[in-house]
């Protein structure tokens, strides 16, 4: 680190200060300019703190043009403006007050894409969570609210859409050619959910009426010529503002109810009050487009970001220490709906994937903090899996020890409780509580402790007592000694010889044949009666609590579990435990170029599943499917990635041979299956595309040219990049033609040919990061729009762990350049990309020290933000 630069401050959530003023109203009146734009602000502040001498408002990168205080133009003297404040001194006598502030700023000028910007040709703002500060002086924390008004001036013909939060109250025409709009919020609301848009729009309709009564119109806009590609966004809108009067009793509050799809965007997407603004990636979508996948994940964050409504909204956050109360709660909300509205169990399984690839390798890595961080140097790294992933898995754990309808009293009460405040995730453990009458003072150790927990199980059973005894120890390796025992939630049954869950006498006296077990202590040992025969222990039924499971079971009871586990996630599981078991035995006896032969009862099974008829093709998918080679590396001391990735190609080909008839069988029933009624199509595709992923692995030309013709023949998105990403893996000039007709056919579809580019960034193929390389030149790459830093950039970085990892370091001087580049342009980007080099201790010393020394370059960078700044340093040390 150059000794010129200046270690940014670190913020702690000890020390937190209830403000001094609070500020009532805010009048907005935005003038959107093609150079500047100016906004004038009118504030009526309150003084909260009797002692307080000044107030001192957030501001960046703002030219501060004018300040009257109750009418009165303030001089330079009478005030103090600095890089990050504006401090003016206020006279003690003084309780009220009015603050009349006018700025300029340069949105075309900001890339970073936090505050007010441009993307393609439209305004449009992030504030969360810092970024009003960029817009005008404020009190930009959380735990300041007020009530909003926004007048918009724009250029009629370039801006005809003009929109901000709340209802639209005046419209007209200027007499020098622009529009004039004015909307006001009802709702008292932090900065940071803000909005404004204007554009020139397509807007897409409809309506909903509310369980009381109330007529919501619906409102989607798109850029000119998507507007067909709206219908998944506004039917997943629809169901989830059903399904959160149904589930939760909450209605929307507003008569509308705007989405903004933008295609410049960091995130995924922002709750502001009545404005969401999304990512288009998350709103646009046709079955030619958008893959299933795709499906999923636009319901999912339209879900996602209606619930914070309630959840985040209109009860919000003292301070960014509790983003969690928000996020990790509306997580929570929106997979339960999902989970409601698709097969559940596979949903569940989907979301445990995310949070062990994301999540645990964060927890038990240099950038490990827990649910509720107490401490950090810039808030935008902690939107984190953390945050989010584990903080719904907390939530979901609470769920589980009360019980659905406890749950759901603590929930009314929390709602009632703290509508219209903004509170810590302490008020929302208290009103669980009383809404449950269960005590989780020791259930709150989620919240401060970081690190994930593992849990070794011991069993006994004696036969003439007819009694099971289950003992359980919980650790937390990154704690070690420092850390408290959890209250645990294990969901538990135990299962006979054929699978059959078992009846045993609980402590309450009642037969019942499953529970959910309360591991308090460290070490803890649950007896169980009248058991006559020595059970199969069924633990942590679809996936209880996020902790890691020590369990000794060879690969015989995993098999036995692989085909005969009544909880489908349990199921899931052993077979992704099987599978690991007997690659990573490969992987630590190999030598290279020799095929090593998969064992029989494995084979078998693969067997058992590929004969399943009554099984969900979509479980059936997941199920066939092989560990990633990232999931093999988290369970390996020193990653070996070249071994690994050998391994697992050599075992899919295996499988592909073993049961190359049964999967083409597959294939061809499942390709000819007529569509029609409500088939569910999406598993069948996701089967289909299964058996094909084995087949090709084979390497037979003719699986290949199978994947070409589907490929021709595609109606829908899904099939046409299973095809593509199987001949990614391919060379020749079949795979040439095919990406070249892709292209072609997509170019003016920015969200398609970011698929484009992840397929090739994610190839195994030799020549992978000179291709990646070649690609930042190409005519559609830029580092200037997230979404195709994220398709080339991150998707090589974090899903192609062979070549990100050659030993000539070329990987990794390919992430630095792009870190170096985007640390200028977009800082959140460039931190978010930072996290790979973080896991440096997990590799041999050679890639320890290629990957330290580029850290300790990303330390030199000059003018390196402070987001930059953070991850290096702590991923570092
Ligand atoms: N609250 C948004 C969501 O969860 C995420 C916004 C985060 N933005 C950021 N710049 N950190 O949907
Ligand atoms: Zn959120």
């Amino acid at each position: 680190m150059l000794e010129t630069q200046v270690q940014p401050a670190t913020i702690y959530l000890k020390d937190y200060k209830q403000p001094d003023f609070s500020i009532h109203s805010i009048d907005l009146v935005v003038e959107l300019g093609e150079e500047v734009t100016t906004v004038s602000s009118s504030m009526t502040i309150k003084r909260m703190n009797h002692q307080a001498s000044t107030l001192s408002l957030n501001g960046e990168n703002l030219e501060l043009i004018s300040i009257r205080r109750n009418g009165l133009v303030l001089n330079d003297t009478s005030y103090e403006c600095t890089d990050e404040y504006l401090h003016i001194p206020i006279p003690k006598s003084e309780e009220e007050f009015t603050l009349a502030i006018v700025t300029r700023i340069k949105p075309q000028e900001n890339t970073a894409l936090e505050g007010l910007y441009k993307s393609s040709g439209n305004f449009c703002t992030q504030c969360e969570a810092e970024g009003f500060r960029k817009i005008t002086y404020f009190l930009d924390r959380p735990d300041v609210m007020s009530v909003f008004s926004t007048t918009i001036i724009g250029d009629a013909d370039l801006y005809p859409v003009m929109l901000s939060n709340g209802n639209k109250v005046e419209e007209k025409q200027l007499d020098d050619g622009r529009s004039y709009v004015k909307w006001e919020d009802p709702h008292p609301k932090p900065a940071y959910l803000f909005a404004l848009v204007a554009g020139d729009l397509a807007c897409v309709e409809d309506h909903f009426t509310t369980a009381s009564g109330r007529d919501v119109l619906l409102q989607i806009f798109v850029e000119k010529g998507n507007e067909d590609r709206c219908n998944h966004a506004m039917t997943s809108l629809k169901k989830s503002m059903k399904w959160d009067e149904e589930e939760f009793g909450r209605e929307y509050d507003l008569d509308v109810f705007m989405i903004v799809a933008v295609s410049d965007f960091n995130m995924g997407a922002m709750e502001n009050k009545g404005l969401n603004v999304f990512n288009s990636k998350y709103v646009l979508a046709s079955p030619q487009s958008a893959t299933d996948t795709d499906y999923d994940g636009i319901e999912s964050v339209i879900a996602h970001e209606y619930f914070h409504n309630w959840t985040g909204n209109r009860i919000t956050c003292r301070d960014w220490f509790q983003l969690t109360l928000k996020e990790g709660l509306t997580v929570f909300r929106d997979q339960q709906f999902s989970a409601d509205m698709n097969s559940a169990a596979v949903f569940r399984i989907g979301d445990v994937q995310r949070l062990r690839a994301a999540q645990f390798p964060e927890d038990a890595g240099p950038l490990s903090h827990p649910i509720q961080p107490q401490s950090y140097v810039e808030i935008n790294n902690f939107y984190t899996a953390t945050v989010y992933e584990k903080g719904a898995e907390v939530i979901r754990m609470i769920h589980t020890i009360l019980g659905k309808e406890k749950f759901r009293n603590g929930m009314d009460i929390y709602f009632d409780r703290h509508d219209g405040q903004a509170v810590t995730t302490e008020e929302f453990v208290k009103a669980m509580e009383d809404g449950s009458g269960i005590d989780l003072t020791q259930f709150r150790r989620w919240y401060v402790q970081a690190g994930t927990p593992v849990i070794k199980v011991t069993e006994g059973y004696n036969p003439e007592s007819q009694q099971y005894s289950l003992t359980l120890e919980q650790e937390n390796p990154k704690l070690a000694e420092n850390f408290l025992p959890y209250h645990i939630p294990v969901d538990m049954s135990l299962l006979d010889g054929n699978g059959k869950a078992i009846g045993f006498t609980t402590d309450t006296g009642a037969k019942s044949t499953g529970k959910v077990l309360n591991l308090t202590q460290k070490k803890q040992t649950f007896v169980f009666n009248d058991i006559n025969s020595e059970p199969t222990i069924s633990l942590f039924r679809g996936f209880s609590a996020p902790v890691k499971l020590e369990q000794n079971l060879d690969n015989e009871q995993l098999a036995f579990l692989f085909s005969r586990e009544t909880d489908l996630f349990n199921r899931w599981d052993a077979g992704q435990r099987l599978s690991s078991n007997i690659l990573l035995s490969q992987v630590n006896r190999h030598d290279v170029g020799s095929l090593q032969i998969l064992p029989q009862m494995y084979l078998s099974s693969i067997r058992n599943i590929l004969n399943d008829r009554e099984l969900d093709p979509a479980f059936a998918a997941i199920a066939l499917s092989l560990p990633s080679e990232q999931d093999l590396a988290q369970k390996m001391p020193v990653v070996n990635v070249d071994a690994i990735h050998i391994v697992r190609n050599n075992a899919l080909k295996e499988i592909g041979l073993k049961f190359e008839s049964d999967f083409l069988q597959i294939y061809k029933d499942l390709r000819d299956l007529k569509v029609e009624g409500n088939q569910p199509i999406a598993s069948n595709r996701k089967f289909k595309n299964t058996a094909l992923r084995f087949l090709t692995a084979t390497a037979k030309e003719d699986y290949f040219a199978l994947a070409a013709e589907q490929y021709h023949a595609a109606e829908n998105m899904t099939d046409a990049m299973a095809s593509l990403f199987n001949l990614g893996e391919s060379e020749g000039q079949i795979r040439d033609e095919i990406f070249a007709d892709f292209y072609q056919k997509w170019e003016a579809d920015p969200l398609v040919i970011d698929k484009w580019f992840t397929v090739q960034a994610m190839s195994s193929r030799p020549t992978a990061l000179e291709d990646v390389t070649n690609l930042l030149s190409h005519p559609a790459f830029t580092m200037l729009n997230p979404n195709r830093v994220r398709s080339l950039i991150a998707a090589f970085v974090s899903g192609n762990p062979v070549h990100f990892h050659e030993k000539s370091g070329k990987g990794y001087q390919f992430l630095f350049n792009a870190i170096e580049q985007l640390n200028g342009t977009n800082p959140q980007i460039a931190a978010r990309l930072v996290t790979p080099l973080g896991q440096w201790r997990r590799y041999d010393a050679v890639r320890q020290k290629l990957m330290t020394d580029k850290l300790e370059e990303i330390l030199d960078i000059s003018d390196l933000s402070n987001d930059v700044y953070e991850m290096a340093n702590k991923s570092l040390h």
